[in-house]
């Protein structure tokens, strides 16, 4: 696979964190009455940095489909706010018990567990928040609900996230890591892709060949933040690593060895630009995303 330039999709990326940086923060601003210590919870998480991967396929999906920007801005920040309250949730003590994150102390470390459990509710309830009142059109703003909620629920992230900490009892399986993948984290890079794409209001072989895209790179993904756990460093990552193996957790490097663990993840990267190549030319970003998440270091 041809690896452009990493620097350039960086680059990409921090500039779209701007932009989804200071709409978050316009956004909180709007979030009257509420306690000034759930405010800060919330805000620490979520403004303690991150790649904002996701909300960047909200736009670069929606800018595919000639969507315009500002239509699909809701559904960016609404992933955003998910995929925060998913992590402050992943690290409680109950889960993957971690005590650094985005390279700060944890939630639960910073506030304790009753505010750190309470501010992920929040952000979660803030996404539909922002689906149901900064979305004007009301057909739009329910077909991006159902897919927000059907890729964080019970059969998405939530879900996932059940299989996941259910896997440390049993033993290391490479059909159950794909499983777990799937829900825990490719299904919402893959709504991530879907929601920029009916925000632009694409035709369904369009949505279709980009939801498609996204649920292989989300295996892409989460393949190779099992191998950054192994191999990474976490002062780049700022979090810990070195964990998933003593915690028992089903991960690629535990069930079939880093060498092929490896190669899957390049193999699921290479089946995403061949979902996203039909779509032409101005596919090239997603293309070339699709090798930066199998080789950054972060
Ligand atoms: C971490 O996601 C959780 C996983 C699904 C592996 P990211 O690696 O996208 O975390 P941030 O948003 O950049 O902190
Ligand atoms: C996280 O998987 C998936 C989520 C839904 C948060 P991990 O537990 O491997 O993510 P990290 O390594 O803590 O970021
Ligand atoms: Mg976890
Ligand atoms: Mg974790
Ligand atoms: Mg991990």
């Amino acid at each position: 696979m041809q690896i452009t330039s990493h620097d350039a999709i960086k680059a990409e990326l921090r500039r779209n964190a701007d932009a989804i940086n200071s709409a978050l923060d316009a956004r909180l601003r709007r979030c009257t009455g509420t306690p000034p210590s759930l405010l800060t919870a919330m805000r620490y998480s979520l403004e303690a940095g991150g790649k904002r991967l996701r909300p960047a396929l909200v736009l670069w999906c929606a800018a595919l489909c000639k969507g315009k920007p500002e239509t699909a801005l809701p559904a960016a920040l609404a992933v955003e706010c998910v995929h925060t309250f998913s992590l402050i949730h992943d690290d409680l003590p109950a889960i993957d018990n971690d005590d650094l994150r985005r390279g700060r102390p944890t939630s639960h470390k910073q506030f304790g567990e009753a505010l750190a459990i309470l501010a992920g509710d929040a952000l979660l309830t803030l996404a539909f928040e922002i689906l149901a009142c900064d979305v004007a059109d009301a057909e739009m703003s329910r077909e991006l609900s159902k897919e927000l909620a059907s890729a964080t629920g019970s059969a998405g992230l939530i879900g996932g996230e059940v299989a996941d900490i259910e896997g440390e009892r049993m033993p290391p399986s490479a059909g159950l890591v794909a499983e777990i993948h799937a829900a825990k984290t490719a299904r919402l890079i893959q709504a991530s892709c879907r929601l920029g794409a009916i925000a632009a209001r694409a035709k369904p072989d369009v949505l279709a060949a980009v939801g498609e895209y996204g649920h292989r790179l989300g295996m892409a993904f989460q393949a190779s933040d099992d191998l950054l756990d192994v191999l990474g460093s976490g002062a780049i990552m700022g979090k810990a690593v070195q964990k998933d193996g003593t915690a028992g957790k089903q991960t690629y490097p535990r069930a079939v060895g880093v060498e092929e663990s490896r190669r899957l993840a390049e193999a699921a990267a290479r089946s995403a630009v061949d979902a996203i190549r039909p779509l032409g030319p101005e596919a090239r970003l997603l293309e070339d995303l699709a090798c930066f998440v199998i080789e950054r270091e972060a």
